[in-house]
Order: structure tokens, then C-alpha cells, then sequence
């Protein structure tokens, strides 16, 4: 895309204006075009009457549109898709609707979000699981990663594991798992192990075919990389792994009703773990974001021009001596993490530095573990950013000669 494309481009989203953006991991931002859909749908919905047939029959409309949307965007069949709020609600559908035995095993990395983990702390404690960590954090800078955490995972795998946590891509440290080795190393298990995937920092950013990583669950959400409306996820359910996946969170949306209106089956596909009334014009907005999407290339165009923005950044980072990148080598995803060497990487520091630069229409976060900033590139961020970026890390962090001579 030239230059001037480009600066058209961005100019769709009102948050890109008058700052510099780097937090598409925690939120992308909406276009116009996402947030008129929303408002059209809205007022549709209204000018139809809330509640009606015709509402009701274009809601089941536009259920059936964004599930087929979102299918194709992932490479399966429209029936394994299910429409959430997010990515927590994605993974609380798998974690509680599993035939859970005492004593049955679960493994998960040690770079999982928070909210997973307490999910997973508070299943362990009500179905007396055994739940252990894999190190895989240990091997982002080792030279045959992926033979690395093969290994790993084979080693903390039980002959009771039933399900492996993962995140596809790790929002600390930006390192992306060999997921499809993975998903092969643990249904090849004497007890097939089924494999979760937290994909809140994959969906949107790299290429997907799920059909081919052969993952059973794969919970992702909108909001984030795709620049959809927050409250608007979904999960992806192999149709192998619905077999043994009950619906947990129950209500009329999920259930097949005799002619007296008693619940009688759950439905037979993906709609099985949707639950009730929820913000249907968001649906209409999510769409657009990847109609969008596709306009500027194809999957793999805007993850290689990530690939290449990041690399621009990591390399740029490299000339600051006041910082150290988390990853040794060039990013393999749109997060690129660093921290502050000047002090000894302490929260204050990293947290006043975002604040710094949040003053400066700067926007990047800072992340607990490990200690550090995280910058998130989108294929629409400009290079000119990433160098006002390094530039006022650069500045704050070096110290000012006259005060220390003073
Ligand atoms: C890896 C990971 N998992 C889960 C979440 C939570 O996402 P959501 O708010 O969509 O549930 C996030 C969001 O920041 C995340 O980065």
C-alpha cells in the first residue's frame, strides 16, 4: 500500500488521530464504517419493533452471517463456531463443560492471563484436578525453540492429562507456539489430550486455518486484533471435541424445545454453547471490521508487513542502550516486549514510563511478568511512529548529563 493509502486508510479510525497507538493486544481501535453498522443495526432493530417476528427471524439472520464470517476468516465450517462475548467466556465454556474426574490432570504454560488462570485455580479446587505448569517461557530465547517446547511439553505431560492450556501467541513476550506440533504431540498421547487455545493475541494477527492446526478449542475475540466492538467473541469447538463438551451457561439459545416449548435436546452445532439474548447489532460491526481487513490484503500480506514493522522496532531498540528487548532475536508476532535497564527494571519504572508517554499521546502498557513495557504493531501502524516511539523511550530513559553533573 503507498504512503498516502495508507494515511487514507487510517484515517477510518477516529482513535488513530492525534495519538500514536500501540495497544491493539489489549483493544483495537473501531473504524466509522464498524461503528455505523452498529448504529444502523441498532436502529433497525428498533424500527422493526424490538421484538418481533421480522426482528426475530433478522436476528437469527445475522447470527448465522457472523458465524459464517468468522468461519471463513478461520478456516472451518461455519457449524463449529459459536458466539461469545470474549475470549475469558470462550475458555470458561471449555474449562467447566469437560467430564472433569478427581484426579484428572491439567497442564498449562506459565505465560497465561490472569483471568484463565484463576478460571483454572477455581476448577482445580472444586473437581480436586492436579493442575501443573509448563516452563515454556524458559525457551523463548534458546536457539531450537520449537524442538525445545516439544519437549517440554512431553515431559510434564501425565497419563491422567486431560486438557493442555495454552495461549497461541503469549501476550507477555509476543513468542508464538508451534501450535499444530503441539496439538499432534497431544492427541497422540495413549490418552488423547485435548488442547485449549487462548487466542486473544492470535485471532486477527496471523493467518489462521484452524481445520489444519487440528485444535479442538480455540477461544478468541473481536475487540482486540480484528478492531471489532468489545462485548463480541466467539470459540471454535471441533466437532470431534463437542462430542465430549456439555453446555455449561444455559439458556433458550442453546436448547431445542418441543412443540410445548420443553427443552428437549441441546442444538446440534456450535449454537449449542450460546446462551441467550445478547448485543446483537455488535454483529453487523464485527463484519465490517474484517470486510475492512480484507480490503488492504490478504491474511498473510498484513502479518508479513507486521512482521516487518516489528522487526523495524526491535532493530531500532537495539540502539538504545538504556533498553533491552525481552526477545534476543527479530519478533515473530505484532508484540514486542522491553524493558528499562537504566534503573534496575523495577513496576515503578516501567509504569511511570507508560504514563510518560501516555502524556505524550503515546500509548503502550506495561505487564508484570516478566517486568516490561509491551508495544503491540498492527500492519496500519506507520513506521514514523515506531520511531517517535523509540525516540521518547530513548529521551526519557537516558539521563539527563547536566543533572547528573549537577
Ligand atoms: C492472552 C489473553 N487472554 C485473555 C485475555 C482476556 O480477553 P477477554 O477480555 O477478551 O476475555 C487477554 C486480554 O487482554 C489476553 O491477552
Amino acid at each position: 500500500m503507498e504512503k498516502t493509502e495508507l494515511h487514507q486508510f487510517r484515517q477510518q479510525f477516529p482513535a488513530l488521530t492525534h495519538k500514536v497507538y500501540f495497544n491493539f493486544g489489549g483493544q483495537g481501535p473501531m473504524s466509522h464504517e464498524t461503528m455505523t453498522a452498529i448504529a444502523n443495526s441498532f436502529a433497525h432493530i428498533q424500527s422493526k419493533g424490538p421484538f418481533s417476528k421480522q426482528t426475530n427471524d433478522w436476528v437469527r439472520e445475522e447470527c448465522h452471517l457472523t458465524r459464517t464470517t468468522i468461519s471463513s476468516a478461520l478456516g472451518v465450517e461455519p457449524t463449529t463456531i459459536s458466539l461469545t462475548e470474549d475470549v475469558s467466556v470462550g475458555c470458561n465454556i471449555v474449562l467447566w463443560g469437560l467430564d472433569w474426574q478427581a484426579g484428572d490432570h491439567l497442564l498449562m504454560t506459565d505465560c497465561e492471563h490472569p483471568g484463565i488462570i484463576a478460571a483454572i485455580q477455581e476448577l482445580q479446587r472444586r473437581m480436586g484436578l492436579e493442575v501443573t505448569i509448563c516452563p515454556i517461557s524458559q525457551t523463548l530465547n534458546q536457539p531450537h525453540t520449537h524442538q525445545a517446547i516439544l519437549e517440554l511439553v512431553q515431559k510434564h505431560l501425565r497419563p491422567r492429562t486431560r486438557l493442555v492450556v495454552l495461549s497461541h501467541i503469549f501476550w507477555n513476550t509476543g513468542q508464538v507456539l508451534p501450535l499444530d506440533e503441539i496439538v499432534d504431540l497431544c492427541h497422540s498421547q495413549a490418552n488423547p489430550v485435548r488442547v485449549l487455545v487462548d487466542a486473544a493475541q492470535s485471532v486477527g494477527m496471523i493467518p489462521l486455518n484452524l481445520t489444519q492446526l487440528g485444535v479442538d478449542f480455540y477461544a478468541f475475540t473481536g475487540h482486540k486484533w480484528w478492531c471489532g466492538p468489545e462485548g463480541l467473541g466467539g470459540l471454535y469447538v471441533s466437532p470431534e471435541a463437542r462430542e465430549r463438551l456439555s453446555p455449561t451457561f444455559i439458556g433458550w439459545r442453546n436448547l431445542i424445545a418441543d412443540p410445548q416449548g420443553n427443552p428437549v435436546g441441546w442444538q446440534p452445532h456450535g449454537q449449542r454453547y450460546e446462551i441467550a439474548t445478547s448485543a446483537y447489532p455488535l454483529y453487523a460491526g464485527l463484519r465490517e471490521s474484517l470486510n475492512i481487513h480484507n480490503r488492504w490484503g490478504t491474511d498473510e500480506n498484513r502479518y508479513q508487513r507486521i512482521l516487518s514493522l516489528s522487526r523495524h522496532l526491535w532493530q531500532q531498540l537495539q540502539t538504545v542502550p538504556t533498553v533491552r528487548c525481552v526477545q534476543n532475536q527479530s519478533p515473530q508476532s505484532g508484540l514486542v516486549s522491553l524493558q528499562l535497564l537504566s534503573q534496575q527494571p523495577s513496576t515503578v519504572s516501567h509504569a511511570e514510563l507508560v504514563q510518560v508517554l501516555e502524556d505524550q499521546g503515546i500509548l503502550i502498557r506495561a505487564i508484570p511478568n516478566p517486568n516490561c513495557v509491551r508495544v503491540s504493531i498492527h500492519y496500519f501502524t506507520l513506521e514514523s511512529e515506531i520511531n517517535t516511539l523509540v525516540r521518547a523511550i530513548a529521551r526519557w530513559s537516558t539521563p539527563d548529563p547536566l543533572v547528573e553533573n549537577g
